[in-house]
């Protein structure tokens, strides 16, 4: 631990966001790498005075928000960490960064199975960070889950976020495409669901370049028009979800009414498009029959 007076701290804070970036980045980083919580934050900002106990010195500190604001890295990956829902979760430019909008997924579940003590067999596909996942294995504690990606080295991240943040057995990861690893587990799926990449080819072009040169393509274009993977993943739902079984999907902003087609052509009831806090109709879903 280093000791440096709140003078000298508030000073080079001061000096940090004036060559850019936000507040809440450079709190992310103070928090993350050099353990200057949000609170101590505000507690010096009411009583600047005396000293505080840091991490890493400032200079290494100020080595990290110089890459961020020149490079425009995403702070995240700089840090190596994120927070989402209660989960720390650790990431690498491997796994795309989970957003909180990502969040509520989870809550569509809990609002479908309210009994968190039933036994039953989830499963996600395109697991990324293993975010999802893992808070349904930790909020499902007698339920079983699988979750699959296309890319070896994010499930590695997934399977480390994973016995970070659990000592249960009940989730597991297979690598390939979509469906394809969970052969064995047909008919068999309560409720599957996924964030699949759904970026339309000409918007993925003009992403800004934090999103664009950091974080995996593979996460993000849904090829020409987004719905490529979309398409993919219900029109094979239905050989593996349990009869009424759940399909929850997100999707961009403006693709809900088109993915509530591709489940009534495949034979989905009970259709649903959910908004996210920001009142856009961000998850599609639907049962199979
Ligand atoms: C939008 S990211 C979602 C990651 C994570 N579930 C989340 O919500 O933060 C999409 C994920 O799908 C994976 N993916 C892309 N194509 C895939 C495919 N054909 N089969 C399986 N996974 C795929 C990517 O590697 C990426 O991890």
């Amino acid at each position: 631990m280093l000791c440096i007076s709140v003078k000298e701290f508030l000073f080079w804070k001061k000096k940090q966001l004036s060559k850019g970036g936000d507040h809440r980045s450079l709190a992310f980083l103070l928090d993350c790498v050099g353990g200057i919580s949000t609170s101590d934050l505000k507690s010096i900002s009411i009583n600047p005075v005396g000293e505080l106990h840091l991490k890493k010195s400032l200079e290494f500190l100020e080595s990290i928000w110089d890459n961020h604001l020149q490079k425009s890295c995403p702070i995240q990956y700089l840090c190596g960490i994120t927070f989402w829902r209660d989960l720390k979760i650790k990431v690498t430019n491997k796994v795309l960064i989970p957003r909180p909008e990502t969040e509520l997924i989870v809550d569509i579940v809990f609002n479908i199975y309210r009994k968190k003590s039933e036994k039953l067999f989830f499963a996600e596909l395109g697991t990324g960070s293993g975010a999802i996942s893992i808070a349904l294995a930790l909020a499902y504690p007698f339920s079983d889950l699988v979750a699959t990606d296309i890319d070896q080295d994010a499930l590695e991240i997934a399977t480390r976020n994973y016995t970070n943040s659990s000592k249960q057995s009940n989730l597991k990861f297979y690598c390939g495409n979509w469906w394809s690893p969970l052969e064995s587990f047909k008919g068999k799926i309560d409720l599957a669901i996924s964030n699949p990449p759904y970026i339309p080819k000409d918007i993925y072009e003009k992403l800004p370049k934090e999103v664009k040169n950091f974080e995996p393509k593979v996460a993000l274009l849904g090829g020409k028009d987004g719905l490529k993977h979309i398409n993919e993943i219900i029109q094979r739902a239905p050989l593996f979800l349990k009869e009424k079984g759940w399909l929850i999907l997100e999707n961009h902003f403006d693709q809900a009414e088109k993915v509530k087609q591709l489940l009534i052509k495949n034979k989905f009831t009970s259709i649903e498009i959910v908004k996210d806090l920001s009142g856009i109709g961000r998850f599609t879903i639907g049962r199979y029959k």
